[in-house]
């Protein structure tokens, strides 16, 4: 139920602080929802131990997080290589390999995923999988610039088979619209061998803006569990 997946995503973001912070640590904040118990924690560090911690943000959402918990805000100019950068995910397989970009926050995710040193997974148990799809029916979330939405979603297709839609926002007629003034291409895929292929791929479409694979990024995940207990895989 509802207040189990709450509970384990509070569980796992908190053992990932614990785990994973230190003082004088940059720390890159990750978007979407349990990411929310991880800066909840992280101030709480702060304010008990006083911890000096700076903060970079993966997202609009994240900037909030930080500024309304208090935290000390930074960037990737006065930053551009952090200690640790925390997360969620919509999916993790078990090479690691995640699916990212359901909130369409992916391409500054990636970025400071890539300026850490250690990038550490949190979700809940429902987001761990064996392999790519089987939790996750989405498909892969590819930010693109809006001029090229339409060739990219028709060379994804031609190229790699599945289907590629325009991610079209609940409240408004017409696209999602991201941080960075992108749009969001869905694609469904029907067969992949290689992830770190497909994400290269998907990449070199004149376009694309980044995808919301991550390869071979992920130091650990933490997934909470239902009975509240934390699992780890590195
Ligand atoms: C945002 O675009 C995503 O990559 C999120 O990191 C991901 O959707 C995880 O969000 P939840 O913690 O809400 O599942």
């Amino acid at each position: 139920n509802m207040n189990q997946v709450e509970e384990s995503k509070k569980a796992a973001a908190y053992k990932a602080v614990d785990n994973h912070v230190c003082d004088n640590y940059s720390i890159g904040i990750g978007s979407g929802s349990t990411i929310v118990y991880a800066v909840e924690r992280l101030a709480e560090r702060v304010r008990k131990e006083g911890l000096k911690v700076v903060c970079v943000p993966t997202s609009f959402q994240a900037r909030q997080l930080i500024i309304t918990n208090g935290l000390t805000l930074s960037d990737l100019e006065r930053t551009p290589e952090l200690d640790v950068a925390i997360d969620g995910a919509d999916e993790v397989d078990e090479n690691l390999t995640l699916i990212k970009g359901g909130g369409g926050c992916q391409t500054q995710e990636k970025i400071v995923a890539s300026a850490a040193k250690c990038f550490i997974v949190v979700a809940d148990y429902r987001k761990d999988s064996r392999s790519l799809g089987e939790q996750w029916a989405r498909g892969v979330p590819i930010e693109v610039l809006p001029l090229a939405y339409a060739s990219v979603a028709r060379k994804l297709q031609k190229m790699l088979g599945g289907k590629a839609e325009l991610r079209m926002a609940k409240n408004k007629a017409g696209p999602v619209v991201t941080d960075n003034g992108g749009f969001v291409i869905d694609w469904v895929w029907e067969k992949v061998g290689d992830w770190q292929q497909t994400n290269t791929q998907i990449k070199m479409i004149p376009g694309v803006v980044e995808t919301g694979l991550f390869v071979g990024m992920t130091y650990k995940a933490y997934f909470g569990n239902a009975d509240g207990t934390v699992s780890e895989r590195q």
